[in-house]
């Protein structure tokens, strides 16, 4: 998941955020809490560590193994020297950027065999949560009713980065303070973060990604999707950027590892960092992703993905430069196919109604609750039909243009540089000096190897023709970005010849071009390239649409805190746990079989033999390391295997979602068991509803990855530096 994208995706996002009430394992629950909230129902479930062994901030504990990695996956530390696991799917992007057709290391797999050997990430980082605080009552002695949303958020921003600074320590660390239950709890996390974090090992994609895109989302699986990072610090242990006299990270704790197994029923607990569910959304969220968005990002995502597939199937080179895009995009395509699916199957709509009549009939049984909540769902309903009318804008902008072909988002990164010179045309305004213009082209040009070592001109320039006419199809006209009129006048509404002009003139697809253009930049030749004006184009377009929003999403935002809020007060002895906001959770549960749909039972575990039956030469998903197969003929499992086979997989009834990639797998002795790698198909509609029947977390067996270690890398040198318990 590309950090940046993810922020535009965010603000695009039309929504409630928010949490539900609890029955037996759904919940992702806040680590400071779960002496009071969790504690003795864990216990009886089979947790045999206290709770000041899971949470202190005095203590090291086991929250200190934990890790985000850039806040889009988690890991976990796994030795005292700083050596981190997760998946293969969150180290593919930094698999892929070292990757060629030399060192293929997403064919072939990578090991280090000496620390040496470890390789550099630029940008990776590794983050430790220090402690969070309740910051609630810092919050609520400011905040009244009767405030405008846009007086409300000024407040909370001032309130914000007052409690930043002074948490910091001087920009010691990281701190953030996040809004719970939709503006109605916030709460402080302060972090630690490293910033020199170098790739260990991964296995061959054909084992880390086995599988494929027919797998994906779907149990039975038989992935080992894992890979291995290390963290280095300064020579006194503190964070700090790569530098070679950097030393392995001296780990405050790390899991011991069990290859004892599991069974049925057996206590298992998942920590990490969610990234986002909507499990308190409405039924008018509800009805427009069902209706409208999903079917649109995945009509939009087919498009995509079969461009991007005719070129990469074609050349190798071009395989490898796509292939984290490639996976990105089809990850969530399909998690949008089954999402749909799952709503609709499990009739969520329907249910959400019944609760908002649940809700009305409560807040009608009193004065004093109909003056405080009467308006919260005739407030989402007003807004959602406002925003319904800019919602296919706000799809395509974000999906077809900022996600689309490559340029648009590339160039979006010279839009400081724009406005300067911009500025700098207007006599009326104080000149930016040009050393101000100079440090803005700099920093760009930063940008721009990356860009080109996974760009491919014509794969992006077929892309952009075909994204940018769906965009100018399926988007109302009067929403339209300016450029469509060009593109309408001059080349009669012909994308491909529109996007031929493009793709042959603009700076943007030519490193020679740009160079040139960057050692002298003039507001001239930015708007003479067609490229960057149509990126400015689309960005005005929604600047547009943002501004018509605003009184909406406002209404939005009160509507849902005001549900939310009712709801905590409709409903006072249930517990509560806070929407998934990429902010550290457990979650607790048991390894636990599931029945799919009639008929059909689902076991818990899956086991190598599994992987020879699904095996297919001829296609790229299913094909089988020779070395896998030899160890698997002679039944070399090591003291990995379960009699003469082994354990590749298993799930739990964890309450898990995006951004928990890599989260241990933990027992009720707090070692690590497994890997949470994903949902399956018959709960993809989790994010928005818990189904306890169904809903089960993907794990990778813990005995599988060290087999993939020691026995096919073989890589002793790691193995060493772990605590196995037999
Ligand atoms: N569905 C998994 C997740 O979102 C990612 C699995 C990656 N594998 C793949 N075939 N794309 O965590």
């Amino acid at each position: 998941m590309k950090k940046l994208m993810m922020l535009f995706l965010l603000i695009f996002t039309v929504g409630a955020k928010s949490f539900s009430t609890t029955p037996p394992d759904e919940g992702m629950w806040l680590p400071m809490f779960i002496e009071r909230l969790n504690y003795v129902d864990m216990q009886k479930m089979g947790l045999k560590l206290t709770a000041q062994e899971l949470y202190s901030i005095n203590n090291s504990s086991l929250k200190d193994a934990i890790v985000s990695l850039g806040f889009f996956c988690t890991a976990e530390v796994i030795s005292d020297e700083g050596l981190i696991l997760t998946n293969h799917h969150c180290g593919y992007e930094s698999i892929q950027s070292h990757s060629s057709i030399e060192h293929d290391y997403l064919t072939d797999g990578f090991w280090a065999y000496s620390k040496a050997e470890e390789l550099t990430n630029e940008s990776l980082t590794a983050s430790f949560l220090v402690r969070m605080e309740d910051v609630t009552a810092k919050f609520k002695s400011k905040l009244t009713n009767d405030m405008s949303e846009k007086e409300r958020q000024e407040k909370i921003d001032a309130i914000t980065d007052k409690l930043q600074n002074e948490a910091s320590d001087d920009g010691k660390y990281d701190v953030e303070v996040k809004s719970f239950f939709d503006g109605n709890e916030f709460y402080m996390f302060v972090y630690e973060t490293y910033k020199d974090v170098r790739l260990v090992g991964a296995p061959p994609s054909a084992i880390g990604k086995f599988g494929g895109d027919t797998d994906n989302w779907m149990w039975p699986r038989h992935t080992g999707d894992f890979s291995m990072f290390r963290i280095y610090t300064a020579p006194d242990g503190s964070p700090a950027e790569y530098s070679k006299n950097n030393i392995p990270m001296k780990s405050k704790h790390s899991l011991p590892i069990s290859i004892k197994g599991v069974q049925k029923n057996d206590f298992a607990m998942v920590w990490g960092y969610p990234g986002r569910t909507q499990r308190y959304e409405t039924s008018y969220a509800v009805d427009l992703a069902i209706n409208q968005s999903n079917p649109s990002i995945v009509n939009i995502r087919d498009t995509k993905l079969s461009i991007m597939k005719k070129d990469m199937d074609a050349d190798n080179a071009i395989k490898i430069k796509y292939a984290s895009n490639y996976a990105q995009t089809a990850n969530y395509w399909k998690y949008f196919i089954g999402q749909t699916k799952g709503l609709k199957r499990l009739d969520v709509l329907n249910k959400k109604k019944e609760i908002e009549n649940q809700f009305t009939e409560w807040v009608n049984q009193d004065a004093k609750r109909k003056e405080i909540y009467g308006d919260a769902l005739s407030l989402i309903e007003k807004a959602y039909t406002e925003l319904t009318k800019y919602n296919l804008s706000q799809i395509y902008v974000n999906e077809a243009a900022f996600q689309g072909p490559d340029i648009i988002y590339f160039s979006y990164g010279l839009n400081p540089l724009y406005k300067m010179l911009k500025n700098n045309s207007d006599k009326t305004k104080a000149a930016k000096t040009e050393a101000e213009i100079k440090t803005a082209a700099d920093a760009f040009k930063l940008t721009t190897e990356k860009f080109f070592k996974d760009f491919n001109a014509p794969t992006d320039q077929k892309l952009f023709a075909a994204l940018m006419k769906m965009y100018y199809d399926n988007v109302p006209k009067d929403q339209h970005p300016e450029i469509f009129t060009t593109v309408e006048k001059k080349y009669k509404g012909c994308f491909v010849k529109f996007a031929e002009d493009v793709y042959k003139n603009s700076f943007l697809v030519c490193p020679v071009k740009l160079n040139k253009f960057l050692e002298k930049p003039t507001l001239k030749a930015m708007e003479k390239d067609l490229g960057f004006m149509t990126m400015r184009s689309i960005l005005l377009a929604y600047h547009s649409i943002y501004e018509k929003t605003a009184v909406a999403q406002e209404q939005l935002d009160k509507g849902n805190r005001l549900f939310v809020a009712g709801m905590l007060e409709m409903n006072p002895d249930k517990k509560y746990y806070p929407n998934a906001n990429s902010t550290m959770r457990m979650s607790y549960g048991q390894v636990l079989d599931y029945i799919p749909m009639d008929a059909v039972h689902y076991d818990y575990i899956t086991t190598i033999k599994g992987i020879m039956e699904k095996e297919d030469p001829n296609n790229d998903e299913f094909i089988v390391p020779a070395k896998l197969k030899e160890l698997y003929t002679k039944k070399d499992f090591g003291k990995y295997g379960l009699n003469d086979n082994m354990v590749v997989c298993f799930i739990t009834n964890n309450d898990i979602t995006g951004g928990n990639s890599g989260s241990p797998v933990i027992n009720g002795e707090g070692q690590l068991i497994g890997i949470a790698f994903d949902g399956n198909w018959e709960a993809m509609s989790g994010d928005i509803a818990y189904e306890p029947n169904l809903q089960r977390t993907i794990c990778v067996d813990i005995r599988y990855v060290l087999f993939c270690i020691d026995k096919l890398a073989g890589a002793q040198n790691l193995i060493k530096e772990m605590n196995i318990v037999e």
